[in-house]
C-alpha cells in the first residue's frame, strides 16, 4: 500500500512539474484525474462548423443549433444539434442543456448573450464518475437573415467567424442528478 502511493506521488511529481506556465486549475484538474491515465479528466475542447439559427418577428420556430465537439485527450468527436425536439438532459429548475450524439457531451445556448455553455461529463462509467467539466463562450459570429420563404422562416442564421473555437474548461462540478432531488 505505502509502495503504490509513493509510485503514485512520483508519478504525479513530473506530470505537474512539466506543466509550470499552465492556469492552476488545469493542474488541479490533472491531479485530480484517475492516477492510471486510462480517465482523464477533460480539460480542452474543439469547437468547428458552430451554426446557430434563431426566430425573429413573431416565428415560433425553435433555435437551431448544430456544431461539431472534438476532445482529443478523452478521445470524442461528435455532433451536436438541437432544433427544438430533443429533450432536456439537464435537472429540473436550471437552464435547459441537450446532449450531443455522444451523451458524454451536453450543451446550452443562451439567445440573450449569444453565447454556449459547454459540459463534458468526466470519467462516466469509471468509479471516478460524479463530476462535469464546464465553460462558457460566446462565439463570434457573423449572421444573415432568413426570410419566411426559408425552412425555419423569418430569422438570423449565424455562422462562427472562426474556423475552429478552442476552449479551456473553467470548472469541475459534482453532477446534478436529473431532474433535480
Ligand atoms: C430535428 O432534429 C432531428 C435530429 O435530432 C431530426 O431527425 C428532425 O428531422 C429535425 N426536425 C426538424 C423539424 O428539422
Ligand atoms: C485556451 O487556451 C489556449 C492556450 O492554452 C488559448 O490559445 C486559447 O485561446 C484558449 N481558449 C479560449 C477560448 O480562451
Amino acid at each position: 500500500m505505502l509502495i503504490t502511493n509513493l509510485r503514485a506521488l512520483v508519478a504525479l511529481v513530473p506530470l505537474v512539474a512539466s506543466l509550470p506556465s499552465m492556469p492552476s486549475f488545469i493542474n488541479k484538474l490533472k491531479s485530480l484525474s484517475s492516477r492510471d491515465d486510462q480517465c482523464p479528466y477533460p480539460t480542452h475542447y474543439k469547437i468547428t462548423s458552430l451554426q446557430v439559427w434563431t426566430p425573429k418577428n413573431g416565428n415560433t420556430h425553435p433555435i437551431v443549433v448544430d456544431f461539431q465537439y472534438a476532445d482529443e485527450l478523452t478521445k470524442i468527436a461528435t455532433s451536436c444539434h438541437y432544433n427544438g425536439t430533443q429533450p432536456n438532459a439537464g435537472p429540473e429548475g436550471f437552464t435547459p442543456r441537450y446532449a450531443c450524439e455522444d451523451p458524454t457531451v451536453q450543451f446550452m445556448w443562451i439567445t440573450e448573450t449569444s453565447s454556449l455553455s459547454m459540459i463534458e461529463l468526466a470519467c462516466p462509467h469509471t468509479p471516478d464518475s460524479g463530476m462535469e467539466a464546464l465553460d462558457q463562450i460566446t462565439p463570434r459570429l457573423s449572421c444573415v437573415d432568413t426570410s419566411n420563404t426559408t425552412p425555419f422562416g423569418e430569422g438570423s442564421q449565424c455562422f462562427s467567424l472562426d474556423f475552429a473555437i478552442l476552449g479551456n474548461f473553467t470548472a469541475l462540478d459534482p453532477i446534478e442528478p436529473p431532474g433535480g432531488n
